[in-house]
């Protein structure tokens, strides 16, 4: 500081930015208190938009899988913020396809911009990624393994429908093993003390690893058959659809259809249960169920604007910042 000073103004409080220039790879990597602070600002956000806290940041989206939502949703929550974004949608039109690795790829994609919002269908390749730029990697999802920007949003929709994180009863269904938004929820949740039910073929079941996790943290879930035997007990249905593109189209096809939800199943919900689903949708919810007061996947995907730009702005704020967002522009 040059031997100057700062003056320190005694009205503002202010807090370490656990954000700070922070890589977004996986759910775990957060504390309870960081997806706490997504949340809040989030809805902060959404009360009330705002459209400079990005200004004359440069952020890059690279999509080597496809994407509707996360891809598009990001462009949309930093250009609202006033910042810009360069790209691609399809690593089939970058050097990639000429051999170029992923670590000189992000090598230079990093000495463009201040962060890196990619997705891969390689599990880990976000973690790899971080080792080889010089700015901040979110991971947009990396093969099955974690979909962290995801979590975040979905976490700000139960907050939102539910009023609170803590003791909610979510029933998981369909492809667990290869379904991303699923293993980043049930960890997400397991800090919140949450009850879970499995529900799906059992060869999608979840892996053994989150289960073991799961056990540590002493959260109860349990295994149902049905998805109506599940629905009169919780507050959250979150849907899946089998992820084809990660297993044999023959195991497909045999898998395909078996746990679909219709309006007519939706009887015994609970007044506050919420149907959510990552989307796309495939046929795993009949188009029936949208017209309910359960249905809130479009709400949710609504929602991803709202909590990327949340991430964001803690991200690119300083390391201590104000305690809520909202004073410290
Ligand atoms: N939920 C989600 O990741 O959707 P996209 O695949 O369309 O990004």
């Amino acid at each position: 500081d040059h031997g100057v000073k700062k003056q320190v103004n005694p009205k503002v409080t202010t807090m370490p930015n656990p954000l700070y220039r922070k890589h977004i790879i996986s759910i775990p990597d957060f504390t309870r208190e960081e997806l706490e602070l997504v949340v809040t600002t989030a809805a902060q956000l959404k009360a009330a938009p705002r459209d400079e806290l990005l200004k004359g940041r440069l952020l890059a989206t690279c999509f080597f899988e496809p994407s509707t939502r996360t891809r598009l949703s990001f462009e949309t929550a930093i250009q609202r913020l006033g910042g810009n974004v360069i790209g691609f949608a399809d690593g089939a039109n970058t050097s990639a396809k000429k051999g170029e690795t992923l670590a000189d790829t992000v090598r230079i994609i990093s000495s463009y911009t201040d962060a890196i919002i990619m997705r891969h269908p390689k599990e880990g390749a976000a973690r790899v990624a971080s080792e080889f730029s010089s700015v901040p990697i979110i991971n947009g999802g990396d093969g099955a393994n974690q979909h962290p920007s995801q979590t975040l949003l979905d976490l700000f929709t139960l907050q939102e429908t539910q009023g609170r994180l803590d003791n909610l009863t979510v029933a998981f269904v369909g492809d667990l093993k290869y379904g991303r938004t699923v293993h980043s929820l049930a960890q997400a949740l397991s800090l919140f003390g949450a009850k879970f039910y499995f529900v799906g073929p059992e060869a999608l079941a979840m892996p053994d690893y989150l289960c073991e996790e799961l056990d540590e943290r002493g959260i109860s879930y349990s295994i149902a058959e049905t998805i109506e035997e599940v629905i009169p007990h919780i507050d959250i249905l979150y849907m899946t659809r089998v992820q084809r593109e990660r297993f044999d189209e023959a195991e497909y096809k045999k898998i395909q259809g078996q746990f679909v939800l219709r309006a007519d199943m939706l009887r015994n919900a609970r007044p506050n249960m919420k149907i959510l689903h990552p989307l796309p949708r495939v046929d795993e919810i009949t188009t029936d169920v949208d017209a309910t007061p359960h249905a809130y996947y479009f709400e949710q995907a609504k929602n991803g604007v709202y909590a990327r730009q949340a991430l964001l702005s803690w991200r690119c704020l300083p390391p201590r910042a104000q305690s809520a967002l909202s004073k410290t522009m």
